[in-house]
């Protein structure tokens, strides 16, 4: 008899938290046009925060947009940035403060990724991978720390689980989700005195995101090793702990990476 066919799960997101937690706050979310990134901004949403959604296609932005705020009931700004460009985030940081007054939570999500052995990989697309996750997050925390400093907020930097070995074809996404984790820490420590919290969630395999389906077309999840979790993540599971983090419930918790992964990282030849 031919198995089951594999059903990614919907996982309610966030239904567990109090509906108000956000309330009055202001979230400023790079990569959230789509994504894990859109799904994270979709919850604090959810929770009560008005949300600014930054990334370099601003089409897809403004869709989004209105998608978030017909869904939750919460503003939702679209401004196009390049993480790469400083100037970029300065200018979406003034246009937040002029229209929310106010920067509580930071998610650094803008990311690049495609499969390329070191042998083929270009100097450039070595060097272009860095600029958007490492020194994109950089840029982006320059850009708004003030106002996290003045709130007394908190950071989410979107890493990955596949530098904590060694993954094949993904030498530039490694080494600049290290560089990300490493900046999360230093930031935890220097600002933690100002009230200031900064944390790292780690995605494992999330299904149906624009990663996922670069490293791993659709249908070749199904030949990856079993889940220790017996399933796949979805953006709802990473939507929980996002709210998690960002709450009260974690006022204590800085500095630190949460791997949001199922446990397969601890799989031998998982992703
Ligand atoms: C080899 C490639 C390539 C590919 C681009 N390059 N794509 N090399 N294979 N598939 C090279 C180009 O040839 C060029 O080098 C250099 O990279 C820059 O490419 P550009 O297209 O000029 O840059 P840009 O327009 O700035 O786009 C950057 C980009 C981006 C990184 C390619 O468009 C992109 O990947 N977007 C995808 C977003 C995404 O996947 N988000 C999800 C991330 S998930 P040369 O030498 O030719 O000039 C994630 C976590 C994964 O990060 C964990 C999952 C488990």
């Amino acid at each position: 008899m031919a198995p089951a066919p594999y059903v990614v799960p919907i996982v309610d997101s966030t239904a567990i938290f109090k509906d108000d937690i956000f309330k009055g706050k202001v979230l400023f979310c790079t990569g959230g046009g789509s994504g894990i990134c859109r799904g994270m901004t979709e919850a604090m949403m959810r929770h009560g925060a008005n949300a600014v959604i930054l990334g370099r296609k601003f089409d897809r932005l403004t869709q989004t947009a209105k998608e978030l705020s017909q869904a939750t009931g919460r503003e939702c700004l679209p401004v196009q940035v390049d993480v790469r460009e400083p100037a970029t985030l300065k200018e979406a940081v003034a246009k937040t403060i002029a229209k929310f007054g106010r920067i509580d939570y930071v998610i650094c999500g803008a990311a690049g990724n495609f499969l390329v052995p070191i042998q083929n990989m270009s100097e450039n697309a070595f060097k272009t991978v860095m600029e958007i996750d490492t020194i994109g997050s950089f840029n982006t925390v320059k850009a708004t720390l003030a106002h996290v400093r003045a709130s007394k907020g908190a950071y989410i930097h979107v890493s990955a689980t596949l530098h904590y070995s060694g993954t094949p074809f993904q030498a530039h996404v490694s080494a600049a989700k290290a560089g990300v984790d490493a900046l999360s820490a230093v930031l935890a420590v220097e600002e933690g005195p100002n009230g200031v919290r900064s944390n790292v969630i780690a995605p494992g395999p999330i299904a149906n995101t624009e990663g996922m389906d670069r490293l791993s077309p659709k249908g070749d999840e199904y030949k990856l090793p079993g889940y220790p979790a017996g399933r796949m993540g979805v953006v709802g599971d990473i939507a929980n702990a996002t709210v998690f983090l960002f709450s009260d419930a974690a006022a204590y918790i800085t500095g630190q990476v949460l791997p949001v992964d199922g446990g397969s990282m601890h799989l031998q030849g998982s992703l």
